[in-house]
């Protein structure tokens, strides 16, 4: 994977267990410079998040910043604001006027440049054009599109007239979007005809047209034309975006907009077999992606910032979107593969656009450093000054490697801990002021409370346990659309009785105000955070998270099987990889070709992204006499430990034959 000289010099940093304090060029002018922020923010979370709900644009201040009955917040009580405008008009209309919103490279290599004007041209036109075809506030909106300008239109459009965004990944099946949308109730959608990936083209549109077969909410489709792709249009409810841009007004009023109105729906994996629609409100998320933006990645107005990830996961919603954009920043999109069409794609984009903020996910760096140094060492890196990861635990190697060999040795490398229910990074460094520790997403935000717990809810100081945070922050999210009950159970009532605010919701869940997100960590002697993965069946296959039920019930969804448990095994480069250990029903015959057909067959239902790694077929699966798959096994076998105790199995026999069937294949 890497050559003798890379290793020595990853494993001289790790072996010295050396600590990169900030270089005192970066913390001069930083943004913050001051350990004492912690403090301040600590005694008085409220006025300390309040102080950067005033640096944004409100049509009417709140009365109140924070009401609080536990599990439900309310940011900003009273007031009133567009998001639209505060990433947008507000920009349009100052000195920025003329400064890029958005840069852009597809990935045959056009380009597309949007000042912050032709950006509220844009939202202007889009929003006029939704609100001819009947849009109000409040309704659903679903957004399926490749990595273009006008995904990030068509959001602001929606938060502009106060419409609901549910933005579902381009990667995902026809039968997911399906259900997303059926599940948000969306009336119109929001496609183009195809994208390009690897050299190829992704037909989104006909994808979508499966999905629109059982789809009656949906009264129109918007497709943007992004190429020369083949698609069928159905008259009257099909529209072609430019078209629609031409007829449209120029100047859509902005929606004020209160502070709890719903800004968007993500669908993200469970525990169940079901996505959950994460819901997001609008004053606190502002806020909250507002202030890490600035502060984490220390965004100035002259950076040229660049996050790869894709606008259908929450990194795409809060730090492509909306935390960039209320800071007048310069963001860069680019629509494809890194390895396309050579695997220096990325390094020749920073090259040649000026990047200086880069944020990626270690699945990414971890290719990067498979690919080898030659790559990046043939392009001039030297704009970049910060460097950030998300989206699983970073390990070290991979830290030290991106800060050599992409940052230069120069550049901080923020370790950012958050999810698609926080809205906004929670723990991290500040760049200006934190030693980092490779491996190590360092300290909670100011104002941000975390701790370790154990099962029983005691607290840890310095062992490992469950992460809890402690306290509500701004973009919390509001709940699980049409779920209240799961809202509790599932965020909010892991640890019932231990705190004084414990209380019986309405719909009778235990709630005790500390929000779990469902994440093992520890903490060292220094305080600072090392997250250690998920805890519940969740898996972070490069960086998305899918669940165990959602595969399983794509496996038994298929005519020949009868029974899957679906396990993740470690993964050079995927962090995590799906094994699947399916038994198939009487009379069928094992064969490649059904272990393809399966795999397909996932693809089909959830995604490619979903795609088990191995099928293993058994004919029984461990079970505990009470019939509880023991998916800890399971794992243990897939990748090759040591079983440990199977004496609750109802048959311990099942585990050997399984196991030695494992290892012969
Ligand atoms: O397990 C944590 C992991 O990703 C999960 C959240 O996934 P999602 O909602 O898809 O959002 C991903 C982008 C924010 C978390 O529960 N995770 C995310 N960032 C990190 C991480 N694990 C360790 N370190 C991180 N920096």
């Amino acid at each position: 994977m890497k050559t003798d000289t890379q290793t020595k010099a990853i494993d001289v940093f790790l072996e010295e267990n050396r600590r990169f304090p900030p270089q005192e060029a970066f913390r001069k002018t930083a943004w913050v410079q001051s350990e004492e922020i912690y403090e301040k923010a600590a005694r008085d979370p409220e006025k300390f998040w309040a102080g950067f709900a005033e640096e944004l644009s409100w049509i009417k201040k709140w009365d109140k910043v924070l009401d609080w009955k536990p599990p439900y917040a309310k940011w900003f009580v009273g007031g009133k604001l567009n998001i639209a405008f505060n990433c947008v008009d507000r920009w349009a209309k100052s000195s920025l006027r003329n400064k890029a919103a958005i840069i852009w490279e597809g990935e045959p290599g056009d380009q597309r440049t949007l000042t912050y004007w032709d950006l509220y041209r844009e939202v202007n036109q889009f929003a006029s054009a939704l609100k001819k075809l009947g849009v109000k506030k409040g309704d659903r909106i679903a957004i399926y599109l490749p990595m273009i300008p006008e995904a990030a239109i068509a959001m602001l459009a929606c938060a502009r007239i106060g419409a609901v965004h549910n933005v579902v990944f381009g990667g995902f099946s026809a039968e997911s979007l399906r259900d997303r949308i059926n599940d948000a109730q969306a009336k119109v959608l929001i496609t183009a005809d195809g994208g390009w990936r690897r050299g190829k083209m992704i037909a989104l549109k006909k994808e979508a047209d499966q999905a629109l077969t059982g789809t009656p909410s949906i009264q129109h489709v918007i497709i943007v034309k992004r190429g020369e792709f083949p698609l069928e249009i159905q008259e009257g409810r099909d529209h072609w975006w430019h078209r629609l841009m031409q007829n449209a007004e120029a100047y859509s009023e902005p929606e004020a907009m209160d502070s709890e109105d719903l800004l968007y729906i993500l669908y993200t994996s469970g525990t169940t077999g079901k996505p959950k629609g994460i819901i997001h409100t609008t004053g606190g998320y502002l806020t909250g992606v507002y202030a890490t933006t600035k502060w984490v990645f220390d965004l100035k107005p002259e950076d040229v910032y660049w996050c790869t990830a894709d606008i259908g996961w929450v990194t795409g919603h809060s730090y492509v979107v909306y935390g960039p954009l209320a800071n007048g920043a310069t963001v860069f999109m680019y629509e494809g593969a890194p390895d396309w069409p050579e695997k220096d794609r990325f390094w020749q984009l920073i090259e040649k656009y000026g990047v200086t903020i880069f944020y990626t996910a270690p699945t990414a760096i971890r290719s990067f450093m498979k690919w080898g140094t030659e790559w990046p060492a043939k392009r001039d890196l030297s704009s970049l000054r910060l460097l950030g990861s998300v989206g699983e635990p970073i390990n070290p190697e991979a830290w030290v490697w991106y800060h050599q060999h992409i940052g230069r040795g120069h550049c901080p490398v923020v370790d950012t801990w958050w999810q698609t229910e926080t809205g906004m990074i929670l723990i991290t460094p500040l760049p200006g002021i934190t030693n980092l520790k490779p491996g190590s997403a360092t300290k909670p935000f100011p104002g941000i409370e975390a701790c370790i717990l154990n099962e029983k809810g005691e607290k840890s100081e310095t062992g490992g346990g469950y992460l809890a945070i402690t306290k509500p922050w701004p973009a919390m999210l509001r709940g699980i659309y049409g779920d209240p009950e799961r809202y509790v159970k599932q965020y909010w009532s892991k640890w019932p009785n231990i705190y004084p605010v414990t209380r019986k919701t309405e719909n009778t869940s235990l709630c005790n105000g500390v929000y779990f997100p469902g994440d093992g960590a520890k903490r060292d002697e220094d305080g600072y955070f090392w997250l250690l993965g998920r805890v519940d069946d969740v898996l972070n296959v490069a960086g998305h998270r899918i669940g165990t039920m959602e595969v399983e019930s794509a496996l038994v969804d298929h005519p020949s099987v009868a029974e899957a448990a679906v396990v993740g095994k470690k993964h050079e480069i995927k962090g995590e990889a799906i094994v699947a250990f399916v038994t198939i029903k009487e009379g069928i015959q094992k064969s490649d070709s059904l272990v393809n057909e399966l795999r397909s067959h996932v693809a089909k239902k959830i995604g490619s992204l979903a795609r088990p790694e191995d099928i293993i077929f058994s004919a029984d699966l461990p079970k505990t006499r009470s019939g509880k798959i023991m998916r800890r096994l399971l794992k243990a076998i897939a990748e090759g430990k040591v079983l440990g105790d199977v004496t609750t199995l109802a048959d311990p026999e099942v585990i050997n034959r399984l196991k030695q069937q494992y290892e012969e294949t």
